[in-house]
């Protein structure tokens, strides 16, 4: 039975990666783009050239085919972390890539996957139970991270997911994220389902949205795990969401805090919010929105989130973002 899952698994996730490549016209995307970012046409990533990477602050070198390894990832920092577990340092061969490849060693995660610090040992094997029976899944399948992480949560065995969890939850967040409230943003395309300024283009309206973008791109695409994130968010979103947050916006939800903790830092077994990545954090009001997630402790959240509107999930994410985790 568990040989057929993974067989069904992996066979989901190559036939989504086939479909994508297949297809000239994109499918029709979710209303909220900005957080299910899709990578742009043709954005080709540059092949190994053999050459030693550097990043600052470490002795280490290695080359590109060696930081694309999906089941050996690059640890630039490995002082800034404990020892990892197998299942973290190099997942296992075939079926679950090495959790350090898209969460980082460090945990701190990127925009197109979520950070796993702050996070309670409880809390992340209940996610990967969910995920392992088939609970929680994406509103937009050709965003392909998400569509792999469901594909590792079913193959991942518990104990598997224990041994991550207990070494996620033993780490410390960081300040990773900056919140800049905008009008205008670098024009951008999408690479590695990441949103990038588009060379020698202008700006544009923010609009409605929020752009997640790297510090430095170069150390972002070598996977520098000290090198974090910007978020331009709209004007005055960081307050409307303040208030939205604490107060629950004169009934409209409850106020966040009731489960989250005052802090936002999470309470029990319920997850911190704080200083988190707000593409992620929006990815995941709006799963809860239209049912694809639906975990054993999801119906908290689909109250939570039943009267909020795409720009309350704007002002949300940009408020939780700015916070210190
Ligand atoms: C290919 C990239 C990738 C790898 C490798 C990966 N993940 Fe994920 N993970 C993701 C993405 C993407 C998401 C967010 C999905 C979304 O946006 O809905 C995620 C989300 C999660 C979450 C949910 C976090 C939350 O706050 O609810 C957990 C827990 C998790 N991953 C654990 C793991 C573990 C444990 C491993 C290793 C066994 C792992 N992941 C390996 C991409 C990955
Ligand atoms: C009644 C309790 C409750 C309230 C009120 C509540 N939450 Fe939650 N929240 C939860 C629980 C429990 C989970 C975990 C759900 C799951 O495991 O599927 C969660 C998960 C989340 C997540 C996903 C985090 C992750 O790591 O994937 C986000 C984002 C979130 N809540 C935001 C909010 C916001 C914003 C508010 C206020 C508008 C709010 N919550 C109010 C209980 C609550």
């Amino acid at each position: 039975m568990n040989k057929l899952i993974v067989r069904f698994a992996t066979l989901v996730l190559l036939s989504t990666c086939i479909v994508l490549q297949a297809q000239d016209q994109p499918l029709p995307q979710t209303d909220l783009p900005w957080a299910y970012a899709l990578n742009s046409p043709r954005a080709e990533r540059p092949a190994d050239d053999g050459l030693p990477k550097r990043v600052p602050g470490s002795q280490s070198e290695f080359v590109l085919s060696e930081i694309r390894n999906l089941y050996s990832p690059p640890d630039w920092h490995s002082d800034d972390h404990p020892v990892m577990p197998a299942i973290v340092a190099q997942g296992r061969n075939p079926g679950v890539f090495a959790c350090a490849y898209c969460h980082l060693p460090n945990g701190q995660g990127r925009p197109e996957n979520a950070s796993l610090t702050g996070l309670t040992a409880e809390y992340i094997i209940q996610q990967m139970a969910d995920y392992r029976a088939g609970l929680r899944s994406s509103s937009e399948p050709q965003m392909v991270p998400p569509a792999a992480m469901l594909a590792i949560g079913l193959n991942a065995t518990e104990s598997e997911a224990r041994a991550a969890a207990e070494y996620f939850a033993r780490l410390t967040p960081r300040q990773w994220i900056r919140v800049i409230e905008t009008e205008t943003v670098p024009e951008t395309s999408v690479e590695g389902w990441m949103f990038v300024a588009v060379e020698q283009g202008g700006s544009e309206p923010i609009g409605q949205r929020i752009i997640e973008m790297p510090e430095d791109l170069e150390r972002t695409e070598l996977r520098d795990s000290r090198s974090g994130f910007i978020a331009y968010v709209p004007i005055g979103s960081v307050d409307k969401g303040r208030q939205l947050v604490s107060t629950g916006g004169d009934g409209k939800t409850p106020p966040c805090g009731v489960c989250h903790g005052d802090d936002l830092r999470g309470l029990g077994p319920v997850p911190a919010l704080a200083g988190r990545s707000p593409s992620y954090l929006v990815r995941q009001l709006n799963d809860f929105q239209t049912g694809k997630r639906k975990g054993r402790w999801s119906p908290l959240m689909q109250e939570a989130v039943a009267n909020l509107s795409n720009e309350d999930f704007v002002v949300i994410g940009a408020y939780l973002a700015s916070l210190d985790p």
